[in-house]
């Protein structure tokens, strides 16, 4: 039986190994056809579902144009450590472009084929990836007339051939570009390791699961109708809806009656009951998440309350301050005094689920290849609690009455001093309520 499995193990590295990743410039972009080949007159919905989620953005999106024009492209030609970002960057928001070797791909405005994105064929050409770990879209493409997908189907295509892989309904093959280590050799990101070390990879529960939901569907206009049609959605932290109630909130107080001059203490619990990674996961190095508690009295006095200290290493980056970060910025635009900007931007006091990223340099950093240490992992995992607690000194002046405390989560996806620094559109730092709730507490005479 030992011997059986050594000599599968043997088989299996070998015919994973056997190919090397798709090398910058290998291929050609007539090797690709269009989106719109695709998805005009055969898979209709599948490509409108494409074209409104960040998959057909990847490029174009006016973030990514920004952090790659202004900042990462003018950072690689002037340090060499991490000079393979001009063309990596596109190794997963450009494939195309990346496997054809257009470095840098024209800007957006100019409508290359740079703007096609993550499209349908770079998906569906990947056969597989080079080395144990997919990251850093380490694919191996074969593009031509047979697409790689799930499920061959009854029907044959008129356009194509399809061969069936394991890799395209594992959560692996979008590890290939969820993953990603830095030229520091930090992890970057890691949506796909956290779902593997949490609990629903152990119960078998996909990428696929959550953001390619399956449903009774037509596969393409003329198509056969499946019980389990995998829409091409891809909503994730930009759709609102997925993102609202990601964590679910109860406050409670450890009295319920007190005296001015009292202290109450209150309690907040945080159940990550939606995502199958860590929450923010993806670009954590611009994700904020904060947690904000405030008391109404019986007057209508507000009274903010900052979150108690825990003690851990690197806490004082998971409690919101008046201090300057991001300084790095300063080297691609030409700032050598660069003074940064509000390291969080949010009520002072307020707890934030973070991961700080560190340039070589100590200074905080939300340019990921710039990233040389990793600091507190504070975010909330899969199915995890977290608890919070806040001491509250009652005012000696508060009026009897009922006194209301309300805890809110708040999400942006990018630190609102740099949004506004870099002048990225609001929409990329308007604060979204993940989940609220509220309790009460009686003031007496
Ligand atoms: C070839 C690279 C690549 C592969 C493979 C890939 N993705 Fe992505 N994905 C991206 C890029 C790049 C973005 C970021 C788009 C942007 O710039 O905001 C993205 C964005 C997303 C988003 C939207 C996040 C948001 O901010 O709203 C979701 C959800 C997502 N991918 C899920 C998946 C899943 C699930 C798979 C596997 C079935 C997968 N991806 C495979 C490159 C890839
Ligand atoms: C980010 C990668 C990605 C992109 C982009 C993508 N697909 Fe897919 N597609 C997949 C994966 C993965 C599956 C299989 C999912 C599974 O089995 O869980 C799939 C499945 C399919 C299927 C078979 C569905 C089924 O249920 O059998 C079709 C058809 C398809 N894709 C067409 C398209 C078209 C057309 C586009 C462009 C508009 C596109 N895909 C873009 C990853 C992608
Ligand atoms: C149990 C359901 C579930 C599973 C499994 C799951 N996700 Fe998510 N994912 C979510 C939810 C809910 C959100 C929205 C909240 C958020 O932004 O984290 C999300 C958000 C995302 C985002 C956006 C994060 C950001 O900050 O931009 C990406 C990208 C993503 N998921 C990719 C993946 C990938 C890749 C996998 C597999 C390795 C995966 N997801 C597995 C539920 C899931
Ligand atoms: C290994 C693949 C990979 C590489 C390399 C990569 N990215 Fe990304 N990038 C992604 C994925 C996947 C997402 C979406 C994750 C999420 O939703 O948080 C993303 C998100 C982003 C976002 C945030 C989009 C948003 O709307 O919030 C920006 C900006 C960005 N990338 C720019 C860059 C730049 C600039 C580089 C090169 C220095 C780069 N990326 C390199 C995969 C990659």
């Amino acid at each position: 039986m030992k011997q059986i499995v050594i000599i599968f193990l043997v088989v299996f590295s070998v015919s994973t190994t056997l190919k090397s990743q798709t090398a910058l410039g290998t291929l050609k972009y007539e090797d690709f056809n269009k989106p719109e080949y695709c998805g005009t007159s055969c898979h209709t919905d599948f490509y409108m579902q494409w074209k409104q989620s960040m998959m057909s953005q990847a490029y174009t999106h006016e973030w990514d144009e920004i952090e790659y024009f202004k900042l990462a492209i003018p950072h690689a030609e002037k340090d060499g450590k991490v000079a393979e970002v001009k063309a990596g960057c596109n190794g997963c928001h450009a494939p195309i472009s990346y496997v054809v070797g257009d470095v840098p791909p024209p800007p957006p405005s100019q409508n290359s084929r740079a703007n096609e994105s993550v499209q349908c064929e770079v998906c569906h050409s990947i056969t597989g990836f080079s080395g144990d770990i997919p990251h850093n879209f380490n694919y191996i493409m074969e593009p031509g007339k047979t697409k790689f997908s799930s499920r061959v189907g009854d029907m044959e295509s008129p356009a194509h051939k399809i061969v069936k892989t394991a890799l395209h309904s594992s959560g692996d093959f979008c590890g290939i570009c969820h993953n990603e280590k830095s030229p520091y050799d930090m992890w970057v990101k890691s949506t796909h390791l956290e779902w593997k070390e949490g609990p629903y990879f152990k119960e078998g529960v996909q990428c696929q699961d959550c953001h390619m939901t399956k449903t009774e569907f037509r596969t393409a206009s003329m198509g056969t109708v499946y019980k389990d049609t995998k829409l091409h959605l891809f909503h994730g932290a930009h759709d609102p809806g997925k993102v609202r109630g990601t964590i679910e909130l109860r406050i409670n107080p450890d009295i319920k009656e007190a005296e001015p001059g009292e202290i109450i203490k209150f309690t907040v619990a945080l159940f990550n009951q939606k995502t199958g990674h860590k929450f923010p996961t993806g670009s954590v190095e611009d994700r904020i998440v904060w947690l904000d508690v405030e008391a109404t009295d019986s007057k209508g006095n507000v009274y903010h309350l900052p979150v108690d200290k825990k003690g851990f290493e690197g806490e004082e980056f998971t409690i919101s301050t008046d201090v300057l970060a991001y300084q790095d910025m300063g080297i691609a635009l030409n700032l050598p005094d660069f003074k940064g900007v509000q390291r969080d931007a949010v009520p002072y006091g307020d707890r934030i689920f973070r991961m700080p990223y560190f340039d070589p340099q100590g200074r905080m950093t939300i340019q990921q290849w710039n990233t040389s240490k990793l600091g507190v992992d504070y975010r909330i995992g899969p199915r995890e609690t977290k608890t919070e607690t806040f001491t509250f000194n009652l005012p000696g002046t508060l009026p009897s009455g009922e006194m209301k405390i309300t805890a809110k989560l708040n999400y942006q996806l990018l630190v609102k001093s740099v949004g506004e620094f870099l002048e990225v559109p609001k929409e990329e730092f308007t604060p979204l309520l993940v989940n609220e709730h509220s309790t009460t507490v009686t003031i007496l005479d």
